[in-house]
C-alpha cells in the first residue's frame, strides 16, 4: 500500500494533518498541497472538527516546493500554470482556524505555508527562512508579503536576500511564531491550544478569526467597522448568553454551537 503523503488523525474536536515525505524533508509538491487542501476542507466541512492543526516531521515542517519539480520549469509554463497558485492558498479559505506546529526546518514555501496558518508554535529547533534566492529565484508563495508584515521590512528583507536562516527564539523576538516550546512538545501544545480554541464557541471563533485577518488586509477604519458589526452580531447567540450567564454563576461554560 503506498503511504498517503498527508496523514490524517483526529484527537477529540482537533483535526491534525501531518506532511509525510520525511525522505525529502517534506517538500511541497503538487501530489502534497492537494492531499492538503482536500483535508483541509473537508476538516474545515465537518462539524465533530473545532481547530485544525498542520505538522511536519522532527526534522522538517517542510523545505520548501519540490525543487526536483521547479529546475524544469521553464517562464511560460510558470506563467500559463499560474505554478505555486494551485492548492497554496487552500488554507486561506479554511474558515476554522489553523495551527502550525512547526518543528526543524520551515524553508521557502514551508516557511510560507506556515505563514498562511493562523498561529505558528515553534519547536526549539525550528528554522525559518525564505531561502530562494540562493536557487536564483525569489519567493513565490506569499513569502514577499506575509514576512514583512509579520516581521517588519529590514528582518524580512535580511532572510530574503542574503537566504539566512532565523531560529526559533529569534522568529518569536520578531513576532512571527506565538510560542517556543521543547521540540518534542511542539504537536502536545499545539493540539492543547487547538483544543482549548475547539471549547469555544465556533461562531465566535470563526468571526474573531475573520476580524484579525482584516487587520491585515484592510485599512483601519473598514477593518474596525467589521469588528464591531461581528461583534454586535455575536450578541444574537445563545452562546453569547451562555458564556455571561455562566461567568456571573461562577461556573464554567457549555456552548451551544461548537
Ligand atoms: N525540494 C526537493 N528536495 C528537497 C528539498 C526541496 N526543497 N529540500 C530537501 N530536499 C531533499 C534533499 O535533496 C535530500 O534528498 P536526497 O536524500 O535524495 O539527496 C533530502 O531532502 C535531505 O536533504 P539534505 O540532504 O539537503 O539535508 P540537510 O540536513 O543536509 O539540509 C536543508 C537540510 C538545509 C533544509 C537543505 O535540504 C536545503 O537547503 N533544502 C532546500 C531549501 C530551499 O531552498 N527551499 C526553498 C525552495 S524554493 C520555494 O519554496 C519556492 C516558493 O516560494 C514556493
Amino acid at each position: 500500500m503506498i503511504e498517503s503523503v498527508v496523514l490524517r488523525e483526529v484527537r477529540g474536536r482537533v483535526g491534525i494533518l501531518t506532511l509525510n515525505r520525511p525522505k525529502a524533508l517534506n517538500a511541497l509538491n503538487d501530489d502534497v498541497m492537494d492531499a492538503l487542501g482536500v483535508a483541509l476542507l473537508e476538516f474545515d466541512a465537518d462539524n465533530d472538527i473545532g481547530a485544525i492543526v498542520i505538522t511536519g516531521s522532527e526534522k522538517a515542517f517542510a523545505a520548501g516546493a519540490d525543487i526536483t519539480v521547479m529546475k524544469d520549469l521553464n517562464y511560460v509554463e510558470a506563467l500559463r500554470s499560474d505554478f505555486i497558485t494551485r492548492n497554496w492558498e487552500t488554507i486561506r479559505r479554511v474558515r476554522k482556524p489553523v495551527i502550525a506546529a512547526v518543528s526543524g526546518y520551515a524553508l521557502g514555501g514551508g516557511c510560507e505555508l506556515a505563514m498562511m496558518c493562523d498561529i505558528i508554535i515553534a519547536g526549539d529547533n525550528a528554522r525559518f527562512g525564505q531561502p530562494e534566492i540562493k536557487l536564483g529565484i525569489m519567493p513565490g508563495a506569499g513569502g514577499s508579503q506575509r514576512l514583512p508584515r509579520a516581521v517588519g521590512k529590514s528582518k524580512a528583507m535580511d532572510l530574503v536576500l542574503t537566504a539566512r536562516m532565523m531560529d526559533a527564539a529569534e522568529a518569536e523576538r520578531a513576532g512571527l511564531v506565538s510560542r517556543v516550546v521543547p521540540a518534542e512538545r511542539v504537536l502536545d501544545e499545539a493540539i492543547e491550544a487547538a483544543t482549548v480554541i475547539a471549547s469555544m464557541s465556533l461562531p465566535a471563533v470563526m468571526l474573531a478569526k475573520e476580524a484579525v485577518n482584516r487587520a491585515y488586509e484592510t485599512p483601519l477604519a473598514e477593518g474596525l467597522l467589521f469588528e464591531r458589526r461581528a461583534f454586535h452580531a455575536l450578541f444574537s447567540t445563545e452562546d453569547q448568553k451562555e458564556g455571561m450567564v455562566a461567568f456571573v454563576e461562577k461556573r464554567p461554560a457549555t456552548f451551544v454551537h461548537r
